[in-house]
């Protein structure tokens, strides 16, 4: 039994080859998943992660892999820095460039060292890739591509979502492809919980991966609602960080990100504050432009 038909596989693997340059995959090393959500939310635990372990996480990040070492009774480090760990060897590793919740993305040198770090340890390096395909003044590379990874996927696993190129959160389609050791422990786990992706989706999400034609346009519709939002927000007197790719603007005014989110709520504008996403966030509020584009008109009107 698979996880997986062999048609929607075979559609992840050519879409790594013919997007993003990943290469010399097979079927067995590709998992879809109900959404990346869920995933990221179970990984650890179904990988046999559990107490006295150790799982770190990016210093600002997507809350989900901490629930997802809560879930695993495992310790969370929350750390840009390796050195930072000292001599303490970590059984995971979360990388997500670009990043929710600041849309920065590591160079392909930093991954590579990421890697080498990890595969010297034995540590498990998943990637969450999920906004590949959302940049706009950058060149976002899988930790699966040869120039990072050697060619070899020992030790790594790489997460997508349709949610975000192809705007599809409804259909919670994701998948996960790399090592086919770590893999083939994820399916042997998954199956037996009935977390398959159900087939109507399969079919959707091969789909959406064969055609670029809609994550074109929809990438264009992205890019202008950033371009307004951006402008709008530094004529109010924010400064925009990082924010190079992802569907984020990492914005502040250098105060309280709480302070921030009253003075937009005032007008009306629901945006998140840094802190919910690691205490280094306290002064930054993360804008979102996945509302539609009226409702981006309407708060960059608001700003003005
Ligand atoms: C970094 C990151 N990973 C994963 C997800 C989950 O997306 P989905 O469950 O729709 O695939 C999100 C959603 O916002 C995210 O920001």
């Amino acid at each position: 039994m698979t996880v997986g038909r062999v048609e929607t596989r075979q559609a992840v693997l050519d879409w790594l080859a013919g997007s993003h340059g990943v290469t010399g995959l097979g079927l067995h090393q590709v998992l879809p998943a109900v959404g990346s959500k869920e995933l990221i939310g179970s990984l650890a635990l179904h990988l046999g992660i559990g107490p006295g372990d150790l799982v770190v996480q990016p210093e600002l990040a997507y809350p989900t892999y901490e629930v997802g070492a809560a879930l695993a009774g495992a310790e969370l480090v929350a750390t840009d820095s390796l050195t930072a760990l000292g001599p303490r060897v970590p059984r995971l590793l979360w990388l997500n460039s670009p990043s929710n919740p600041t849309g920065r993305v590591l160079p392909p040198a930093h991954l590579r060292k990421v890697v080498e770090w990890c595969r010297e340890r034995g540590t498990i390096l998943v990637s969450d890739e999920c906004y590949l395909e959302c940049a706009w003044e950058a060149e976002p590379v899988s930790v699966l591509h040869p120039d990072v990874c050697g060619g070899s996927t020992d030790g790594i696993l790489a997460v997508h979502s349709l949610s975000k190129r192809s705007n599809l959160a409804g259909y919670r389609c994701a998948f996960v492809a790399g090592d086919a050791r770590l893999v083939g422990e994820l399916l042997a786990v998954r199956k037996n919980l009935g977390l398959m992706m159900p087939g109507p989706m399969q079919h959707a999400m091969a789909a959406a991966l064969a055609d670029t034609g809609h994550a074109v346009a929809q990438h264009a519709v992205y890019a202008a609602r950033r371009a307004r939002l951006r402008e709008a927000l530094e004529r109010a007197g924010f400064r925009i960080d990082h924010s190079e790719a992802s569907l984020y603007l990492w914005a502040t005014r250098d105060e309280d990100c709480w302070d921030t989110v009253s003075w937009l709520a005032e007008r009306g504008i629901l945006v998140a504050p840094g802190a919910f996403y690691g205490a280094a966030g306290a002064r930054h509020v993360r804008v979102a432009f996945t509302a539609t584009d009226e409702r981006v008109g309407a708060a960059v009107a608001r700003l003005l």
